[in-house]
């Protein structure tokens, strides 16, 4: 059976982990996979994390399954963090998931369950994975325009005049933000008039949340969400603990979605609580765990915001840090879209022959599309980073 199949090629954004690692050069810089690093250059478990583990540990006397929806005290803390303090909870489900991937694919088959005929929205561009996750899963996808790469700026009125003319029903696809990958996010006004068009034209908003505190704060980076959800009948929310718990591996997320009345809740709460029976049973618990101790815990929960804002305090230093070194080398070239930039990436906007030079030339490794991530630059790789791009620009 096994024989008939074709290889394909490694993923865009994972394959370059192990380029990367087999690379020998030691002033290598690796700008790939969306993982914050420390100015040391690494990956550590936060301290906060490394607590809650502990306790974990001392005071965790069983292993045994909770259920399909995971862990009730991590998915009221979850909703809190995401809907906040005054969400519709009689009109909300939340569930617990496998990371913010796993929370896409149960979406995509409640989508299909719900309404097999709709389609769904991306941006152009958006992560490259949603495209393979979502229509991998059955789902028949659009996509609306988003970024001028001319001027490193959101198209907005394209964006609103593609949405205007989407059938009612269909689903759109949002980066709520740090936009992945172009580390651009619409303004709250321009949220405001999305979901004036999002009411208007009977669109269900579908966002991804997978950088909450990595662009200005915990709560201003979830405006849109709660914003549309006063707003909306129906909405469906996808978040990802990866990034700001630093729980990459341990596939942390959840998956909300808010019904028209608590009528419907119910019914969507069964719903998805089969299907997930139906894929992978129950949800990892470890990392929802750790999770659920810090947000439930005072001490450990400011803990971990102090731990978080230092992570989105070096990134945008970051960026400074490189469009400065730029200005420097070249008064040709003007990257001061990587500080308009949020979160960990943006389009570094260069043509693939020159990201593949980079690559070759100078062992610095981003995605094909030129998208770094700018957690990979620290104070000591700066200025080869930027003599390698000014380098290859000429
Ligand atoms: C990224 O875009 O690099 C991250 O979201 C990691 C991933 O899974 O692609």
């Amino acid at each position: 059976m096994f024989e008939s199949l074709q290889p394909v090629s490694a993923d865009a954004i994972l394959g370059l982990i192990a380029e990367y690692k087999d690379d020998p050069r030691t002033e290598k810089i690796d700008l790939g996979v969306g993982v914050y690093r420390t100015t040391e250059g690494d990956t550590p478990v936060l301290q906060v994390v490394k607590r809650a583990e502990q306790i974990l540990i001392d005071e965790q006397e069983s292993k045994v399954y909770i259920g399909t929806a995971g862990s009730a005290d991590f998915n009221s803390a979850m909703q809190e963090l995401i809907f906040g303090e005054s969400c519709p909870v009689d009109r909300l489900v939340t569930i617990q998931a496998p990371g913010g991937s796993g929370s896409l694919r149960v979406a995509a088959s409640m989508i299909l369950r719900a309404s097999p005929t709709a389609s769904v929205w991306v941006s152009e561009p958006t992560w490259p994975n949603h495209t393979p996750l979502l229509a991998g899963a059955g789902l028949s996808l659009k996509s609306y325009p988003y970024y001028n790469a001319l001027n490193h700026e959101i198209k907005f009125d394209d964006m609103i005049s593609t949405l205007k003319d989407a059938p009612a029903g269909d689903v759109v696809l949002l980066h709520a933000c740090c936009h992945n990958p172009t580390g651009l996010d619409l303004s709250n006004d321009e949220w405001r008039t999305l979901t004036d068009i999002m009411v208007d034209r009977n669109l269900i908003p579908f966002i991804d949340i997978a950088y909450q505190g990595f662009a200005e704060g915990l709560n201003e980076d979830v405006f849109c969400i709660r914003h549309m959800s006063e707003r909306v009948p129906e909405m469906i929310v996808s978040s990802s603990c990866s990034k700001n718990f630093g729980l990459y591996r341990d596939r942390v997320g959840t998956l909300s979605i808010l019904a028209i009345n608590d009528k419907a809740r119910d019914v969507v709460d069964s719903q998805i609580n089969n299907l997930v029976r139906t894929i992978y049973s129950v949800p990892p618990d470890h990392g929802a765990a750790v999770v659920s101790l810090i947000l439930n815990d005072a001490e450990l929960r400011s803990a971990w915001v102090i731990e978080l804002t230092e992570m989105r305090e070096r990134l945008k230093s970051m960026r400074v840090m490189l469009n400065d070194a730029l200005i420097l080398r070249s008064s040709k070239h003007d990257f001061s879209h990587l500080v308009r930039a949020t979160g960990m990436f943006c389009f570094l906007g260069i043509p693939i022959e020159q990201v593949l030079r980079l690559k070759k030339d100078f062992g610095i490794y981003m995605v094909d599309s030129s998208r770094i991530n700018v957690a990979g630059i620290t104070p000591s790789n700066v200025n080869y980073l930027a003599d390698s791009i000014i380098a290859t620009l000429r």
